[in-house]
């Protein structure tokens, strides 16, 4: 029962690692903020919290509007709780070879997966900072380690956060307040879905079950671990790839090739207007 009394606020607990990470913390009997974009999904989580022993809030936050994060942060700071643990977690995927995505999916995954991360941690840890204790978990990936064809704009933001929890935490550490990334390989979730990820990486290998993962967040939670690495396959890739990282990109790239899109990828209109003819 180690989130019993506990204050947990979860960005993207609408789905997924969100989801279930507040699902598990509730059968702790932990108060739980759950924010997103999506409301009706997120009271119909805050149900299921309820069902299973725990108490929850509903806060309207998209990660990237500032004012947003602010107002949802100074809501938890009036309540008067102590707020102990927040997992940085909202975050989006577009895969596809760079020439081929478009200006505004490039955009999203930076400024979710970014911008609004970061946003987030900058008044977590105003939070944190002023109570002297916290524990500020981000949810980075398999892909803040290594690197993949196709998956440009996912990778660049992940290895950001990767490095950005890094530079933070011995800033944080005099203050009581911890810091870890979370790097997960494949996760069972509305992720890779058509109208998001668009792309079916059951050719890959196996993906791991959610509750895996959450249980696996679960028990590093306060504690002084930096980085959490599921499943074992997960370690030793990225464990080869600072090791050896020719040979093990080579393994990745074969791994990554096998992945396949739902539907054909929509490439933006054609904008050459900028490339001056070639004379001869
Ligand atoms: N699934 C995997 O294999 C995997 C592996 C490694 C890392 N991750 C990371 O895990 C995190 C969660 O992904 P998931 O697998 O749980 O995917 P998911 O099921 O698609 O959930 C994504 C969550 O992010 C929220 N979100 C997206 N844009 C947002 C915005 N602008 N503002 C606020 N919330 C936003 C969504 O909520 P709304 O749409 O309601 O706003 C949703 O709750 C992501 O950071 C992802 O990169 C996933």
């Amino acid at each position: 029962m180690k989130f019993q009394s506990k204050t947990v606020l979860i960005t993207g607990a609408s789905s997924g690692i969100g989801k279930d990470f507040a699902l598990r913390v509730a059968e702790d009997g932990a108060h739980i903020y759950l924010a997103s974009r999506s409301i009706d999904k997120l009271e119909s989580v805050k149900a299921e919290v309820e069902k299973v022993g725990g108490t929850a809030e509903v806060i309207a936050c998209d990660v990237t509007k500032v004012d947003q994060i602010k107002s949802m942060f100074l809501h938890i700071a009036k309540s008067g709780r102590t707020l102990d643990l927040v997992l940085n977690n909202a975050g989006l995927g577009h895969i596809g070879k760079i020439y081929q995505l478009s200006t505004e999916q490039i955009q999203s995954v930076i400024d979710v997966n970014i911008t609004g991360m970061i946003m987030v941690s900058k008044y977590a840890t105003e939070v944190f900072t002023r109570q002297k204790h916290g524990h500020l978990i981000m949810v980075s990936s398999l892909a803040g380690l290594v690197t993949l064809p196709e998956w440009s704009i996912y990778v660049a933001s992940k290895w950001a956060i990767t490095g950005f929890a890094d530079c933070i935490r011995p800033e944080l550490e005099p203050h009581g307040v911890l810091v870890s990334t979370v790097h997960p390989g494949p996760v069972k979730t509305e992720f890779f879905d058509a109208d998001k990820a668009n792309i079916d990486i059951s050719k890959m290998g196996e993906a791991i079950e959610v509750r895996d993962l959450s249980n696996a967040i679960h028990k590093l939670a306060f504690t002084k671990k930096q980085r959490l690495l599921i499943p074992a396959l997960t370690r030793n890739f990225a464990l080869m790839y600072r090791f050896f990282p020719g040979i093990t990109k080579g393994m990745i790239n074969n791994l990554a090739a096998k992945a396949e899109y739902h539907s054909d990828i929509k490439e933006d209109e054609p904008d050459f207007d900028f490339i001056q003819p070639v004379t001869s």
